[in-house]
């Protein structure tokens, strides 16, 4: 976000109340479910009413903190949930996925053909040794295939671990040694924008340093020639023809792991967040509706991958638990035309879009036109999620895409927390342009200062969450102690976002940003910790610093400051090159938009890197305090240089 913008964010105070059009028909009309919601397990216990349990729970919090049990006792399957019980009356027939690929196929499946496929997908999983408890690892392009994979994995209690399509090989390759996959579902290739992405490629690279995955099945999608192992690899097509259609769905207990999904951290190496089957189902599938008011003929489209948790949670689980149709597009915003996204709603009469303010931003770039040339009458709701919305893009897509009418649901909420946490709740909640407004029922967050105090209105600190909540992430994949220090130590007891914050007047909260070495880019994280070591890994980069700049599409972007080996020749291609670099080995999204090359980087006396320098040297601010600096010269050095580098 530019300063400016982020000023503009905190002196918001345009009010805009729920239509009453919206707000008379909206599933949850009475405000007083927020204090409801206080009785956190009582109304926790309440929700978790609304899945199907093969066993019903003991107790519905056991909370030994940092560790919690959900639903303790409880027995249920997630793809039961989002499938089965659906087949009982009049959803059987309906719609669950809407598929529209890049070159404009159209594909759907109901919910009926949608129970079969997943049924014999884990019917050919199992008849490849996958068993309760097993890893696979799902890399693949925005295809419901994807999806039936993640609901076979579920279906057996194999967790699965989507490593999104746009990771390099080696990105690939961590995340399948960090959760030892067993089985491999990936498919030729990916469409962007035309071009073909090498999935099945990336993974026979992937796997030349892990011996022990046995089976590669891959989807045929882009058509080109792919080698096929023999013994290891199979083709989607010819292994679900034959397999049975009857798959008993396993019983899981509520605690057991549903999915593995790595996001970055502060340190170099990526962390496997755990969800668990109980929380998580109640969670997901409790926001879900009541947050995109979900009813029986809306078509829903989120447009995030599945790649990412916000397509887990509400591409997937939450939207299918609920019954609901679910748009799946595969490509880009602006392909063919930069009025893709207009037409597909125009086409389909979607009538709620989940969306990122990264989105919003290039579509204003783009200009009204655009939207102006398409029937969006059918859109009732809108929303928001991965990063802080400006609100000048945010009155944007009020005007623009909403028409006015449809109220903006932004939502906060991050991979470990698995559910939106705060929300308005549109047919209730008066909005604010620029802030997700308050805590979504039963849950609890809070502003604390350095101390871990709560702050008064109108002042700013760390955002917290004091409570458990359904959702939670039960763990980092084989690290409880990662898990316990990272987020539960910073301030004892009370889980640490990472995020900085404000408290309003009103009790509205308005997210700034990140407040560790993560970058948010394009509603993306990225530790600057995995960038700095994709540099460092290049054979000419002797020590890296990364930090992220305002970019007014982006929200962030990636800015490098390098220093060379002794005696490295400098040449044209160099930048060029090290960017190249940082694609390969972590992804494009990953590649850094500047690189300045310096001979030191900022130092404190004790060898620290002063990355809050060189954030403000990137956005070209005032510098804060140097008075701890090693070497006050280099600064100096960094200043005066960069306008000619860049
Ligand atoms: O900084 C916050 C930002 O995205 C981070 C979580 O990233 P990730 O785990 O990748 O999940 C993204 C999708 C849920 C948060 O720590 N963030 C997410 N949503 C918002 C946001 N910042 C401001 N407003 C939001 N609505």
């Amino acid at each position: 976000m530019e300063e400016k913008q982020r000023e503009g964010l905190m002196e918001e105070n345009r009010l805009f109340f729920p239509p009453n059009e919206f707000s008379s028909k909206a599933i949850i009309q009475n405000p007083e479910i927020y204090e409801l919601g206080q009785d956190r397990e009582m109304f926790w216990s309440e929700q978790g009413k609304r899945l199907d349990w093969f066993k019903p729970w003991d107790t519905v919090l056991e909370w030994n903190p940092p560790f919690a049990k959900w639903y303790a006792g409880g027995k249920l399957n997630a793809a039961y949930n989002c499938l089965d019980r659906h087949l009982k009356g009049a959803r059987r027939n309906k719609a669950a996925l809407i598929f529209e690929g890049e070159l404009g196929e159209r594909r759907v499946l109901t919910y009926q053909d949608l129970y079969r496929e997943v049924a014999q997908f884990a019917n050919v999983l199992k008849s490849y040794g996958v068993e309760k408890g097993d890893r696979v690892a799902i890399y693949m392009p925005m295809i419901p295939e994807a999806v039936i994979a993640m609901l076979a994995c579920a279906r057996l209690g194999a967790p699965h671990n989507v490593v999104f399509g746009g990771f390099s090989y080696e990105a690939l390759r961590d995340r399948i040694l960090d959760s030892q996959a067993k089985v491999v579902v990936t498919s030729d290739g990916s469409y962007r924008r035309g071009n073909i992405i090498p999935l099945k490629e990336n993974v026979d690279q992937a796997l030349r340093s892990v011996t022990w995955v046995e089976k590669v099945i891959v989807v045929q999608r882009t058509g080109q020639p792919v080698e096929m192992q023999v013994g290891r690899d199979a083709w989607y097509h010819e292994v679900i023809k034959n397999a049975s259609m009857v798959c008993p769905a396993e019983p899981m207990d509520a605690d057991d792991m549903l999915f593995i999904l790595y996001t970055s951290g502060t340190t170099g190496k990526p962390k496997g967040i755990v969800h668990t089957v109980g929380g998580y189902m109640v969670g997901v599938s409790t926001t879900h509706e009541w947050v995109f008011d979900l009813k029986e003929e809306d078509v829903y489209w989120c447009t995030a991958d599945v790649g990412w948790i916000t397509g887990h949670s509400y591409l997937v689980y939450g939207p299918l638990s609920n019954g609901a149709t679910v748009l799946m597009y595969e490509g880009a915003p602006d392909f063919p035309e930069k009025d893709r996204y207009w037409e597909i709603i125009e086409k389909y009469g979607v009538s709620i879009l989940y969306t990122a303010p990264t989105a919003i931003r290039s579509f204003m770039k783009w200009g009204e036109s655009h939207p102006l040339g398409r029937d969006l009458s059918s859109l009732r709701l809108l929303g928001s999620v991965g990063e802080p919305i400006n609100p000048e893009a945010w009155m944007w897509y009020y005007k623009h895409i909403g028409g006015e009418r449809c109220p903006i649901v932004d939502t906060w909420w991050q991979t470990e927390t698995g559910m939106i946490m705060m929300t308005p709740v549109p047919g209730i909640t008066p909005m604010k342009p620029g802030s997700c407004t308050t805590p979504f029922p039963g849950v609890h967050l809070e502003v604390v200062n350095h101390g871990g105090e709560p702050v008064q209105k109108g002042e700013g600190g760390y955002l917290v969450v004091r409570e458990p909540w359904p959702a939670m992430f039960k763990t980092v994949y084989g690290d409880n102690k990662r898990y316990e220090d990272t987020y539960w130590g910073q301030f004892p007891g009370v889980y640490f976002t990472g995020d900085e914050a404000k408290w309003d007047d009103d009790g509205y909260f308005w997210v700034i940003g990140r407040v560790d070495d993560v970058i948010n880019v394009s509603g993306h994280r990225i530790g600057t910790a995995e960038v700095e070591g994709a540099l460092v890994d290049h054979p000419a980069v002797a020590e890296a610093a990364c930090v992220g700049r305002v970019h007014e599409i982006k929200g962030q972007a990636v800015f490098a400051f390098v220093s060379l080996k002794e005696g490295v020749v400098i040449h044209d291609q160099l930048i060029a090159d090290l960017k190249a670099h940082v694609a390969l080995k972590i992804g494009s999204l990953a590649r850094p938009d500047d690189i300045f090359l310096t001979d030191e980087l900022p130092k404190t006396r004790s060898g620290k890197i002063m990355r809050r320098l060189l954030k403000d040297i990137a956005e070209g601010r005032a510098l804060g305090d140097t008075s701890t600096l090693a070497d006050a010269a280099v600064v100096n050095f960094l200043k005066r240089n960069l306008k000619d580098q860049k």
